[in-house]
Order: structure tokens, then sequence, then C-alpha cells
């Protein structure tokens, strides 16, 4: 085989066989492929496409260019969420707790923020003493125990797909369907849990825009997922503007303690009520996917053996939330990886900024619309985010959303709080704030969370 030919076969819009990208990937992570070769090979891509067994194929040799994780050692079935990337997206901190109360297990490996995206490991690290990187044997132990561990990305996992995002981000290939299907798809099937539930984000903040490409996108994993033996199910929730209230390491922690100590859940803001919506889709999602899994491996402790839908799933998951068990549980893994667990009963104690200052519009109006990115711009402009992968940052940071889509801001009213520990980005920080947001006379109402589940 000539890496050659394999570029032409593509561009010229055929099919490859499995041997030929087993042969790509393979020759690509050993340095035998050459990136000039390789990025005329994913501009291939790029504009031809490929097709499901193309993908899955793809994804697999990815998965298999590292380390498994073997979570063979966990008992029962586990589960693992993954989001596209958002703004305020908090939910891991809602959704694992939940789970971890009701029995299901969750071994998870998260990254660090980049860009206007945070990241799951930063904002636990805004929790005293949260040790990210315990041992492989106290994550097993801490799952067994408690059913919740939760690490960054270690050891050699899928090292093909590292190498070749490295070069689509230099070559302008990123934004294809395949490559990033298969890429996320490449460290879910490494990181080895039974069931995955997606949530592809959709809308000004994301990297999928629109509804069709996020739709096209979740297919194309859920498909892989499926492909691969695991249960896995896409949701697309809507990122037109930030989730929740709050954007910012600490404060996203804040914010989810403050869900997790929700007893009602009629009566409460809108804003959190979109981050319940999605929380409670995707822990209700998982819980389904997990005994209705275990039924089949019969490898639960099921007594019942009887499976559950979607809404008797998500009564669990109420329960779980309102009982405060899933805020016990949160704390109880926090303890168990070092972490002040009084940080999770009274988040005040949680890293604060230096200074907390009121931004207001300039003209009053009804929200019509966000540039969701340009929020977490601000977080980045704050110290709260990374531009490159080795900035540091600061975790006490970001912005305190007041106002959503469809409200109205009279003009003397606060829209939101900037919390900063540099005086000097301030004002920058507000101008872009208030420039992200669009108001008008007209009421626009915001679009719908859930925007579709792909099973
Ligand atoms: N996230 C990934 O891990 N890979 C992509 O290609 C895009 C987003």
């Amino acid at each position: 085989m000539r890496m050659y030919d394999l570029i032409m076969k593509k561009r010229n819009g055929y099919e490859h066989s499995k041997e030929e990208i087993r042969y790509i990937i393979e020759g690509f992570t050993k340095g035998e492929i050459p990136d000039y070769q390789m990025s005329a090979w994913l501009m291939s891509v790029y504009y031809k496409g490929m097709t499901g067994e193309e993908t899955l194929e793809l994804t697999n040799a990815m998965a298999d260019s590292g380390d498994r994780l073997d979570l063979s050692r966990i008992k029962g079935i586990k589960v693992d969420k993954h989001s596209t990337g958002g703004v305020g997206d908090k939910t891991t901190f809602i959704v694992a707790p939940i789970l971890a109360s009701l029995g299901v297990p969750m071994a998870k490996m998260s990254g660090r923020g980049l860009g206007h995206t945070g990241g799951t490991i930063d904002k636990l690290e805004a929790i005293k003493g949260f040790n990210v990187a315990i041992s492989e044997d106290l994550f097993i132990n801490n799952v067994n125990n408690i059913k919740l561990s939760l690490v960054g990305q270690t050891g050699n996992l899928a090292p093909a797909d590292k190498k070749i995002y490295a070069l689509r981000d230099v070559t302008a290939t990123v934004d294809s369907i395949p490559l990033i299907a298969s890429s996320i798809m490449s460290k879910k099937l490494a990181a080895g849990a039974d069931v995955i539930v997606l949530d592809v984000k959709c809308g000004s903040g994301a990297f999928m825009q629109d509804e069709v490409s996020a739709k096209e996108l979740a297919r194309t994993m859920v498909d892989i997922g499926n492909g691969a033996g695991r249960k896995t199910y896409g949701i697309i929730t809507d990122m037109n503007e930030p989730l929740g209230c709050k954007v910012g390491n600490a404060l996203e922690v804040y914010e989810a303690c403050e869900v997790l100590k929700l007893k009602n859940l009629e009566k409460i803001d809108y804003g959190i009520k979109r981050l319940l919506e999605v929380s409670l889709t995707l822990a209700a999602y998982m819980l389904m996917g997990a005994k209705n899994q275990s039924i089949k491996t019969d490898d639960f402790n099921d007594k019942d053996n009887k499976a559950l839908t979607y809404e008797e799933a998500r009564r669990l998951c109420e329960e779980a939330l309102t009982s405060g068990k899933a805020l016990d549980k949160f704390a109880e893994f926090v303890a168990a990886q070092g972490g002040d667990a009084d940080m999770i009963y009274n988040p005040d104690l949680l890293p604060k900024a230096k200074y907390i200052v009121p931004v207001y519009m300039e003209k009053e109006g009804y929200v019509a619309s966000c540039k969701t990115s340009e929020v977490g711009m601000v977080n980045l402009i704050l110290g709260g985010g990374r531009e490159t992968k080795e900035s540091k940052i600061d975790l006490a940071v970001g912005i305190d959303i007041r106002k959503h889509i469809g409200d109205f801001v009279k003009g003397d009213e606060v829209f939101a709080y900037i919390h900063a520990d540099d005086e000097g980005v301030i004002e920058e920080a507000k101008k872009r704030l208030v420039a992200a947001y669009k108001l008008s006379d007209e009421r626009t109402f915001p679009e719908k969370i859930i925007k579709g589940i792909i099973e």
C-alpha cells in the first residue's frame, strides 16, 4: 500500500477499506507517514467525507493506537458522558453525583479548558485540596466504593487522535463531521464505559452552530458508539446563551452546588431551569441506558430486573436530587479525592475574586440574542480561561448573568456581575459582555433547551 494512492482514492471520492484506514492511522502514529501526506488526506476527507463504516473503522483504529482503560475491576455497567463544549456547562457536577447516588458507576476522565470553553478538571481544582491526578488504583477503588471518580486525562489514550488533531488545527480541517466524531469517540471508546451519553451543543457558543450539523454530528457519533458495542445516546442542547447563570471555574462549581441543594424543582430561576433540564435529561438517559444494558448482560445487582422508561429514570434522578442524596454524594466524592467537602455544603467558601462589579446595559429592552462564545471570551479576558495549553488560570474570576433571552432589562437593572482579580481588565470585560448581547423592543423567546434526541 502507498499513501500516495490512498490520498488519490479519497480525493476522487472513493471509499477506503478497513485495511487502508488501519494503514493510514498506524503509519501516521508511528511516524512513517509524513505530515504533508496526512494533511493532504485530511483535506480530502474534509471535502469528500466518509461513510459510516469508514468513520467507525477510523475511530476504532485511533482508539487502538494507545492504551484502552481497563475498567474490568469495576463492578456493574459503567456510564460516561461527553459534552462537545460550551460556556457555563457544569452538568457533570450535577449528573455524576445523581447517578452515583443511584448506584450507577462512573469512572470519568475529563479535560482542561481551552479558548472560550471551560474544562471540568480546571473547575474541580477550584475546590481546595481536590486531586485530579490520583493513582489508577485509587480511581478504581473510589468507583467501586462510592461509584464515582473523576481524573484528568492520563496515560496514552488515543495518541493517534492527539497527533492528527494537532495537524487538523493548522490545516483548516477541524470542522469536518467524520473527523470530529472519530476524534471524540476514539477517546470515549478508549476510556472504557459501556453506556455513553453525548451532549452535543448547538448554537453561538458551540462547535456546531446550526441544528442540522449538530444533528448530523450526533447521529455520526451515536452510530460509532453503537457500532463499537456501547449503548450511545446523543442529546442536542441549546448553546445560544450560556448554560445556567454562572461562567467561571469556582462560580460554576458554586452553581452546581446550588442545583444539588434544590428541594423543589418548580419555582426556580429561568437560567437554573435550563441547566437543570439539560442535567436531568442527560442523567435520565444515562440511568436508563445503564439499567437496560444491565438487564441484557445480567451484570447489575438488579433485584427487579425490569427495564426503565425515560420517564421512570427521570423521576428517579429528580428524587436523587431533591432528597439531598446527590449533594451528599458530591461531597463524598470530593472528600475521596482529597478535597474540602465543606465547600460543597457551603459554596461561599469557594475561591472569591477581589472585585465584584455590576454590569448595566446601554439601553432598555428584551434580551434578544447572545454571542455565547463572546461570554466565554470575557472569562478568558478576566483570566479564567486558557489562550494556550500552557496558560495559568485564575479559578475565582468569571461572570454571573442575571438576565436571559426573553427577559426585559430596565435601564437601572443589573444585567450581570463581573468577578475579577485584576482591576485593569474590568472595563474591557464589561464592554465585551455588553457587546455580546443584543436587546430589542420586541420580545423574542429562547430556543428550546433540548433540541433533539438521537438514539
Ligand atoms: N473535540 C475533540 O476532541 N475533537 C475534535 O475534533 C473536536 C472537538
